[in-house]
């Protein structure tokens, strides 16, 4: 059975000034009804699934529970930590509650602010992954890259391999599922030049982010790289309290745990991963570029939103939540009006929006 986990504890930094740390950009609708977070959950419609988890900070424990409760879903659990510890813990706490339990379920991990247009193509992808997961095997999904991203994962693609135990890979491809394989190498966040030649390569794969394997067998991998990680999320999880909503664990000994990402933590150094390709409308969001590229567009090419008026402008992205704003001759810009900050930025800069909250944090 799939337990889906949804990683909701990240702080979504080059967002700022619509990403806020007690807003974070998984709780905004940024692109429809739903916020990032709803949508992800909303998502697992359609897949056979036991209840999911949201794992987030403890600050946002009540847009988190009044979010889930917006969409009527059954059972959903909320596993709050006491701080960000980034994912590889986030992961192994939901992996020791199942454990626990006298479960080994398929983790399906998810971030809480992906967009994926096409979700019969994700169900695909999924269920192609769960043969593999159910092997022992830590699947990840891999995008075609479209450019040299610095901000991602890649992965190397290695030997094809069965997503039908029964089935030769011609077999799997022939019968109209794509290609599967085995994970050559993964390296997370290369530098511009490395990113350069893989794309160039032609054999590797973006990392979104998601990914499927047993609770055991992570707990394994994580316990054989990461044992320090480990050692701390177990302490955490052996002191559970539950209220109605919400999960704890012991504040104590997570804050103890290193800091670190699956990617570093596990996914780098493991001998075991697959990687099933995903062709799904995928997009991170992770920052006003991708934002305007996944919204609709007028004819000029611009995402107004608000009260936003343009003469003779295009490629724009303005979000204005009050105040009337106005653009007159320019081009490729990113506008951000909010109660109490006003971003200006290149359209091509906006990753480094982070280094302007990493200031406002310096100055705190
Ligand atoms: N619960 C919890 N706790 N969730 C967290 C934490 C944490 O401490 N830190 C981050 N998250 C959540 C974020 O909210 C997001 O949903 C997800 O985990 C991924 O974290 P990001 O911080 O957004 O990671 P990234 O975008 O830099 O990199 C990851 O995603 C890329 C694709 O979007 C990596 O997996 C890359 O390899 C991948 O390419
Ligand atoms: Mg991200």
């Amino acid at each position: 059975m799939l337990f889906p986990i949804i990683m909701a504890g990240g702080m979504g930094t080059r967002l700022w000034p619509l990403s806020r740390s007690n807003y974070p950009k998984q709780f905004i609708p940024l692109c429809g009804e739903h916020s990032m977070l709803q949508e992800t959950l909303l998502r697992l419609k359609g897949l056979a699934h036991q209840p999911a988890m949201v794992i987030c900070n403890e600050d946002n424990r009540f847009i988190t529970a009044e979010q889930v409760k917006q969409l009527h879903i059954a059972n959903a659990q909320i596993l709050l930590e006491p701080a960000g510890r980034n994912t590889a813990p986030a992961i192994a706490l939901a992996a020791f509650t199942a454990v626990a339990k006298g479960d080994d379920p398929l983790l399906l991990v998810l971030a809480a602010d992906h967009v994926i247009q096409n979700v019969p193509a994700f169900h695909a992808a999924v269920a192609q992954a769960t043969v593999l997961a159910q092997a022992g095997k830590l699947v990840t999904f891999g995008i075609v890259p479209g450019h040299a991203e610095t901000g991602y994962g890649y992965i190397r693609r290695g030997e094809a391999v069965a997503a039908n135990a029964a089935n030769a890979p011609e077999q799997s491809a022939q019968s109209g599922e794509q290609s599967t394989y085995a994970v050559a190498a993964f390296v997370e966040k290369p530098d511009a030049a490395t990113a350069q030649g893989y794309l160039a390569s032609g054999e590797y794969y973006w990392n979104s982010g998601m990914f499927l394997f047993k609770a055991s067998r992570y707990l394994v991998e994580l316990k054989l790289h990461r044992p320090d990680i480990y050692q701390a999320c177990e302490r955490a999880v052996a002191n559970l309290t539950a209220d109605l909503d919400f999960i704890r664990i012991d504040k104590e000994a997570f804050l103890a745990c290193p800091d670190d990402s699956i990617d570093y933590a596990v996914m780098e150094k493991t001998q075991d991963a697959v990687v099933v390709p995903l062709d799904a409308g995928w997009n991170d969001v992770g920052g006003f570029a991708a934002l305007w590229q996944v919204a609709t567009k007028d004819a000029e090419n611009n995402v107004l939103r608000g009260e936003v008026f343009s003469h003779n402008s295009h490629d724009l992205y303005v979000h204005s939540d009050d105040k009337m704003v106005a653009t007159v001759g320019v081009s490729d810009l990113v506008i951000v009006n909010t109660k109490d900050a006003i971003l200006v930025a290149h359209k091509d800069c906006t990753q480094d929006v982070k280094h302007i909250v990493n200031q406002l944090k310096a100055a705190e």
